[in-house]
């Protein structure tokens, strides 16, 4: 083989390297996902079926929506807990404004938050089994807001599997 075909062949090895290597680093790093969990915003979540509504009052004054994906309505109505692993929790909020075309009416108004709750008993394991995501206009907020979420849910709600929303009536 001449010194030209080997250098040929080399820069091909290198190529297939750096192709794997980009590769794996995507796989491993979705893009926008949550710090510490690596939660991302769920495909189609908007589809997915209302478990309750629910209204919070100053500061934040938001009217939120928790919907789950099948998985996660399956259990709900057969009253399954823990949750199983593939459950997915969405909460979307927003500010909690009055209607401009009827005074005693609540609507939503600019959203605010999306905050998601993944269960995968093993991957999690540290954090009850769930990994958490919440998300402004798309984007993954800083770490420091992603080690409230468990602290919270656990000191709560530990006997309902760290979930607080029961299935509305
Ligand atoms: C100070 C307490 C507190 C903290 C911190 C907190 N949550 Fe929650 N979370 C709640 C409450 C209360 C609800 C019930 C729904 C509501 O009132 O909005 C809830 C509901 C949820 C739900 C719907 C499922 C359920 O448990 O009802 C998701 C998803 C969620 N939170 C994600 C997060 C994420 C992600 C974080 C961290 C970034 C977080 N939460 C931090 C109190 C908390």
């Amino acid at each position: 083989m001449n010194s030209l075909a080997k250098l040929a062949l080399l820069l091909a090895g290198l190529a297939v390297v750096i192709t794997c290597s980009a590769e794996a680093f995507t796989e491993s790093a979705p893009q926008n996902a949550s710090p510490i969990f690596g939660v991302t915003i769920p495909d189609g979540y908007r589809q997915w079926e209302l478990v309750a509504p629910a209204q919070e009052g100053e500061p934040l004054n938001e009217l939120r929506a928790v919907l789950g994906n099948p998985i996660a309505l399956k259990a709900y109505r057969e009253g399954t807990l823990p949750f199983p692993d593939g459950t997915v929790l969405a909460k979307l909020a927003w500010k909690h404004v009055q209607s401009p075309e009827f005074e005693p009416a609540s609507i939503p108004g600019a959203a605010t938050t999306l905050q998601i709750m993944v269960k995968d008993s093993k991957k999690y394991a540290a954090t009850g089994g769930w990994g958490f995501g919440r998300f402004v206009n798309g984007k993954p907020v800083d770490e420091a807001q992603h080690e409230t979420c468990f602290a919270c849910h656990e000191a709560r709600v530990k006997n309902h599997d760290f979930v607080f929303t029961r299935l509305a009536p």
